[in-house]
């Protein structure tokens, strides 16, 4: 069986900042609570002119360059997203015609902030059973466009941003295994309760602003900082190894006081975990992509290293991932 590896990997990050000190101005609110609570100190804003398909298309094309591939080599195209840029067609459609990746099927992938992790899963899997053989897996989120600048406790948490990955068959950088998961029954802790058929957009929906993100902060953070290190370490078991075996860990970038808590469980040092959320804030599925090709670019992971990947988000859903490089 052919493994499957990474082969490239790219970024994009809006270039207009939104700091904390910007964010005073907007909500009641303060760059010490912000820093101490969450970690971030400023994050991206897409212009006005820019979609998550036209991040994702740049990070896209960074990640084909550092492959040495074509657009026309890639067979798939997932762009893992909450945020496209409409319900259909697909933002992977979009990219592909942006790209010129004319022989890529192409679709979106709604796992919430571990969408990223399960198209990992369903990349690697595709390539070793030999059904396709290059993958573009693109996390993208415009989260800027649905979340309430009224509202002190999501405002201050997202940003916008896209990462890429080649994925195709490799003898280095291999993606050794996966793990997903959800459970159903904590949807309600964070979503967008409007804008689908449940709740179709009307004047009503707009005034309750029943489009932007919902979330009950604490609930979310309970399930973060019990299920990671819980899947990340069922992952390990089943890979053979243990938190001594890792390298690095690149989290998603959501909370530093999750991260911390998740690196402490897992016997991980501060200085093994990859973090840019100070720089980004929370980019859903953008956070992971983006956070490994900044640290793959920088030549931070070395040959034969193990690096621990670890999602989760809304649904709720969870994933872990482990790559050899
Ligand atoms: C959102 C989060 C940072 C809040 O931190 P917290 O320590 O749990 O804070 P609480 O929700 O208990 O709020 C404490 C107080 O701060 C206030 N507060 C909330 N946001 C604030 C802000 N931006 N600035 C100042 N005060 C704020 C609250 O209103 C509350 O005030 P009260 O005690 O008078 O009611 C934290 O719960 C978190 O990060 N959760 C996970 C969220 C996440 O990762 N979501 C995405 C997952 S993919």
């Amino acid at each position: 069986m052919q493994q499957a590896g990474i082969l490239g990997w790219g970024y994009c990050l809006p270039s207009k900042v939104l700091t904390n000190h910007d964010l005073e101005k907007m909500v009641e609110t303060s760059d010490e609570w912000i820093r101490t609570r969450t970690g971030i100190e400023e994050r991206r804003i897409a212009a006005a002119s820019e979609a998550t398909s036209d991040l994702a298309s740049v990070a896209a094309e960074m990640a084909l360059t550092r492959a040495g591939l074509a657009p026309t080599d890639i067979d798939l195209i997932i762009v893992a997203t909450v945020t496209p840029d409409m319900a259909f067609p697909a933002t992977a459609c979009l990219v592909q015609a942006n790209i010129g990746a004319t022989r890529a099927a192409a679709f979106d992938l709604s796992a919430a902030c571990s969408g990223f992790i399960y198209g990992l899963a369903l990349a690697k899997s595709m390539i070793e059973t030999g059904a396709i053989r290059h993958c573009l897996l693109i996390g993208a989120e415009t989260l800027s466009r649905i979340t309430d600048y009224e509202d002190r406790n999501t405002c201050v948490l997202f940003g916008d941003g896209a990462g890429a990955l080649v994925i195709g068959p490799s003898e280095k950088h291999l993606l050794l295994a996966i793990e997903v998961g959800a459970d159903g029954t904590g949807g309600q802790v964070l979503q967008q309760p409007a804008g689908g058929s449940r709740h179709p957009a009307t004047a009503e929906t707009v005034a309750a602003r029943q489009h932007f993100i919902r979330m009950d902060g604490q609930e979310v953070f309970k399930f973060a900082v019990s299920k990671v290190p819980e899947a990340t370490l069922s992952l390990l078991h089943r890979a053979g190894l243990t938190p001594a075996d890792i390298a690095w860990f690149v989290p998603h970038q959501a909370n530093k006081r999750i991260i911390d808590s998740v690196a402490k469980k897992l016997g991980l040092a501060a200085e093994q975990v990859v973090i840019n959320l100070q720089r980004y804030g929370n980019v859903s599925n953008g956070s992971i992509p983006i956070a490994f090709a900044e640290a793959a670019e920088s030549g931070t992971f070395l040959p034969g290293q193990r690096i621990l990947l670890a999602g989760f988000g809304g649904g709720l859903t969870w994933g872990t991932g482990l790559v050899q490089w």
